[in-house]
């Protein structure tokens, strides 16, 4: 699948995705993604930073609010719309800007570290993307990225539960099926069902690769490899937004930061 067939299915995505996840439905990303990933970022306070694949913008106000200089990307023209629209609003300095991972339209060394929330794993060609990354970046900086974890999220993944409806186990299947663009569809798994009514399912096309795939091609970009963490919910988080307890089990998202060489 092409990057215009990936666009398309996040155009169609976008109303409903923003509208749901600013609802706080996203919660996986809330109680659990987000905060996982800030504390795992250095500072980044008066740094040029580059959000890829930014969605509606709700993540790179945090970076934002880190009193980063922040410039972001996505492929969908509603979401980037949308963002600016609330950076109207409420103004955190952001440049939000329609555009492609694969085909970044910034100059060489333009920006201090980079960040992908859960946006790799959805992009086509991400040995490109990670070029493109590199080039982007000056010598020294880094690039932080989440993505869902290869290992406990591949095609195919079904939660068992025990009676309660606590989750006991996670099978797994279809591992070493890379995948190109194969679309799930699901919505946010809180959503109330009188919300959901007459909602159509978020098409996601997915870029599934193995651990060893995503090594190799981390390997041959150049980075070298500085942090790698699989967030787990705390027994409060779990406690509150019992949705996350699951990744108490398995973790769901795999987290990375790798450094550009002050030489290059
Ligand atoms: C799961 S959403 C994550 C959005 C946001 N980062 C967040 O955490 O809320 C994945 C995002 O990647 C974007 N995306 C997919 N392929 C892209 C590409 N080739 N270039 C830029 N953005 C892309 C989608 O439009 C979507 O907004």
């Amino acid at each position: 699948m092409q990057s215009a067939e990936v666009g398309a299915c996040w155009e169609a995505n976008a109303e409903n995705w923003t509208k749901f996840s600013r609802a706080g439905y996203d919660v996986y990303r809330d109680a659990l993604n987000t905060p996982a990933f800030l504390d795992m970022l250095p500072s980044i306070a008066g740094l040029r930073g580059l959000d890829l694949g930014c969605g509606e913008g709700t993540n790179t106000r945090r970076l934002a609010e880190c009193k980063a200089r922040m410039t972001a990307i996505d492929i969908a023209p509603s979401f980037i719309r949308l963002a600016q629209e609330q950076e109207a609003e409420d103004p955190r300095g952001i440049r939000y800007m329609l555009g492609d991972g694969r085909d970044l339209p910034f100059a060489d060394g333009e920006f201090d570290f980079v960040t992908a929330f859960m946006s790799l794993m959805d992009m086509p060609d991400q040995r490109r993307v990670l070029q493109q990354v590199f080039r982007v970046l000056r010598g020294g900086g880094f690039f932080q990225f989440s993505i869902l974890h290869p290992c406990f999220v591949p095609p195919r993944r079904k939660t068992i539960r025990d009676e309660k409806g606590d989750c006991r186990a996670v099978e797994l299947a279809d591992y070493f099926d890379e995948t190109d663009g194969r679309i799930e569809t699901w919505l946010f798994s809180t959503i109330p069902s009188e919300e959901r009514e007459g909602v159509a399912p978020f098409r996601v096309p997915r870029f599934h690769r193995t651990l060893s795939t995503w090594m190799t091609m981390i390997v041959a970009s150049g980075f070298s490899l500085e942090e790698f963490r699989e967030p787990m919910a705390s027994e409060e988080a779990a406690r509150l937004y019992p949705a996350v307890a699951d990744t108490r089990v398995v973790p769901i998202f795999l987290h990375i930061r790798l450094r550009k060489p002050l030489s290059r």
